[in-house]
């Protein structure tokens, strides 16, 4: 299977007056083709910083440190912002986070559609205007949508606009950014079955950022888990769910509230920790939360490295590795 991103080392950080925020640590992902992958991380981990690196669309103040990142063997970091532009939206496409989108307020949301159409693929307008058609109708939408503004729309129709925008042009690479937020949870369920949908339609490749790892387990192939700029996991949605290895995931799946799990098992609340981004614990970044924390942990960083089918940054993986999140945790503050 070829592989259409890969991430290596990367290392990302924002100057500030107050001082030097290290966003990305160290990270390193690849997705093939065709696969979802989701990365999954609290606020802050570095979920934004990473699909913007990738992108080439970060903030000034930013600088890319360390890393690279290989798109179809393109080295998206060493292109000039002409080369780059090539890229964005035709042959990677990003949803972005948050309400602030990327519609043109004034123009009719088909035209939105229909004009990347016909920018990015060269098609003359009646054919980018069939195509929008189609697409709309792919992502639920009908011709009443085609022909508002963005405004006239709701939040769930303007996300499944922006999905139509980001699948016009067929890229190799959909990028999103909390797709799901703001959306209650019978659109968020709608919008995982669209995902699925499209993907079975479309076959794109995707990276998918979330908080909410429920959602994720329902539309991904592969689940990274962040933490503080680094994953700290990595596995398929079913390794992650029934058989967490690194304690933060561990945490995180006790943590879910999820019908299936036996009454008798109380919910893991891990204890809460404020990580400085600007000085963040030496070693392994989880070590200030971590009941399992030994000299090791607090000196050295771990690796990323293979156990079973997962990728874990943990020294104690193998140790811990058949211990139930409840066990884990039970005696620890959890
Ligand atoms: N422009 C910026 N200048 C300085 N620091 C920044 C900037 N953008 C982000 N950061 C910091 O970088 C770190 C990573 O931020 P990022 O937005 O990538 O996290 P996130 O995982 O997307 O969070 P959220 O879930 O809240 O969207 C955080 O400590 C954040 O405060
Ligand atoms: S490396 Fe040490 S501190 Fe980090 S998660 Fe593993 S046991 Fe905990
Ligand atoms: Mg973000």
């Amino acid at each position: 299977m070829s592989t259409v991103l890969r991430i290596e080392d990367l290392i990302v950080h924002y100057i500030t007056d107050e001082g030097i925020v290290q966003a990305l640590q160290g990270v390193n992902l690849a997705i093939n083709k065709g696969e979802i992958v989701g990365v999954a991380g609290e606020t802050g981990s570095g979920k934004t910083t990473l699909a913007l690196t990738i992108m080439r669309l970060l903030p000034t103040n930013a600088r890319v440190v360390g890393g690279r990142i290989l798109f179809n063997d393109i080295d998206l970091l060493g292109l000039s912002e002409e080369e780059m532009q090539k890229i964005r939206q035709s042959r990677i496409s990003l949803i972005m986070q948050g309400t602030a989108d990327v519609f043109n307020p004034l123009m009719l949301s088909g035209l939105q559609v229909s004009e990347a159409i016909e920018f990015h693929k060269n098609k003359p307008f009646h054919e980018a205007i069939e195509e929008t058609k189609k697409i709309f109708s792919d992502v639920g939408l009908g011709t009443r949508v085609l022909i508002s503004l963005p405004h006239e729309l709701s939040i769930g129709t303007r996300q499944r606009v922006k999905i139509a925008l980001a699948i016009s042009t067929q890229p190799e690479l959909i990028i999103a950014d909390e797709p799901f937020t703001g959306l209650d949870p019978t659109l968020q369920a709608h919008l995982s079955d669209l995902i699925e949908k499209l993907h079975e339609e479309y076959g794109f490749t995707a990276l998918i950022i979330s908080h909410n790892l429920l959602r994720l387990f329902e539309i991904s192939h592969k689940i990274a888990i962040l933490y503080g700029g680094k994953i700290l996991e990595y596995n398929d949605p079913r390794g992650i769910y029934y058989h967490p290895i690194h304690p933060y995931t561990k945490g995180l799946i006790g943590g879910l509230p999820d019908i299936k799990s036996p009454k008798s098992k109380k919910l893991i609340e891990m204890p809460e920790v404020y990580i400085n981004p600007m000085n963040p614990p030496k070693g392994c970044v989880f070590w200030p939360r971590c009941p399992y924390a030994k000299d090791i942990c607090k000196k050295r960083e771990p690796e990323l490295r293979k156990i079973e089918d997962a990728l874990l940054a943990c020294h104690f993986a193998e140790e811990l590795k058949d211990i139930s999140p409840w066990d884990f945790w039970k005696n620890n503050g959890g």
